[in-house]
């Protein structure tokens, strides 16, 4: 399966993510996510990126998609991935459709969710993020088993991301709509493209994409 899931910033991509990679058995390729390793780790990849994640804004279309066909083409993506938070630009979908023509594949379905703002103010405020590993919690629906401790690699860093104070989070909606909403028409003529509500529990959301999914995923 070859899917990509569209949605504001919040919304629960990562998290339906996560689950659907667990289930499918294939892996999740979150640009968000490796962009922050590299920051962690401090690659020229992630100083570069840095300046723009801290403000809200998009990482340039040509560092990304390089980025991206990269990790596509690792072993554990040959029978299928996961796109949380890519394409996030009309550019990177038209740099997308290149790279699996490149890689002789094609994509099943586009998930795109979509819940009000002010939820996703409130289920931001309580997201934390391991500074070590990069785990997500949310203090609400996810704790970690020890106040402030990840439980997966037991550090004690658990933090309010750079980019989710609420000034940074309001400029994120802003270029999710400018930049990232007209992916929708893009995507809409393939006929793949399904829209799934993003409210409710995070159970009840999953099974409204798993509703969605194809029963026989493209062989290629
Ligand atoms: P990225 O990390 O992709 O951020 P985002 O798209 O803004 O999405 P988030 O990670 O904030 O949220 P999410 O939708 O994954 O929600 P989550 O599941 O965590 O990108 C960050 C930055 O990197 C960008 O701003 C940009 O600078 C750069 N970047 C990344 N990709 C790029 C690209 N392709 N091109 C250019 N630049 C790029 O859920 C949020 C919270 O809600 C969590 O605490 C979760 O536990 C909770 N939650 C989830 N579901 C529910 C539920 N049903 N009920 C209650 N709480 C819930």
């Amino acid at each position: 399966m070859r899917l990509i899931l569209i949605g504001p910033p919040g919304v629960g991509k990562g998290t339906q993510a996560r689950r659907l990679a667990e289930h499918l058995g294939i892996p999740q390729v979150a640009t968000g996510d490796m962009l922050r390793d590299h920051v962690r780790k401090k690659t020229k990849l992630g100083q570069k990126a840095q300046s723009y994640m801290n403000k809200g804004q998009l990482v340039p279309d040509d560092v990304i998609l390089a980025m991206v066909e990269v990790r596509l083409r690792e072993k554990d993506a040959a029978g299928g991935f996961i796109l949380d938070g890519f394409p996030r630009t009309v550019p990177q979908g038209v740099g997308l459709t290149v790279i699996l023509e490149r890689l002789d594949v094609t994509l099943d379905i586009i998930v795109a969710i979509s819940v009000n703002q002010d939820m996703i103010l409130t289920r931001l405020a309580a997201r934390r993020s391991c500074a070590r590993c990069g785990a997500v919690y949310n203090l609400v629906i996810n704790p970690p088993k020890t106040i402030g401790v990840c439980d997966a690699c037991g550090a004690t860093e658990l933090i309010l991301r750079e980019d989710d104070r609420p000034e940074t989070i309001r400029k994120r909606f802003d270029v999710y709509q400018e930049q990232t909403f007209p992916l929708l028409a893009y995507y809409s003529p393939t006929g793949l493209l399904k829209e799934v509500a993003g409210d409710g529990t995070v159970d009840e959301i999953f099974q409204n994409i798993q509703a969605v999914l194809p029963d026989k995923p493209n062989r290629s």
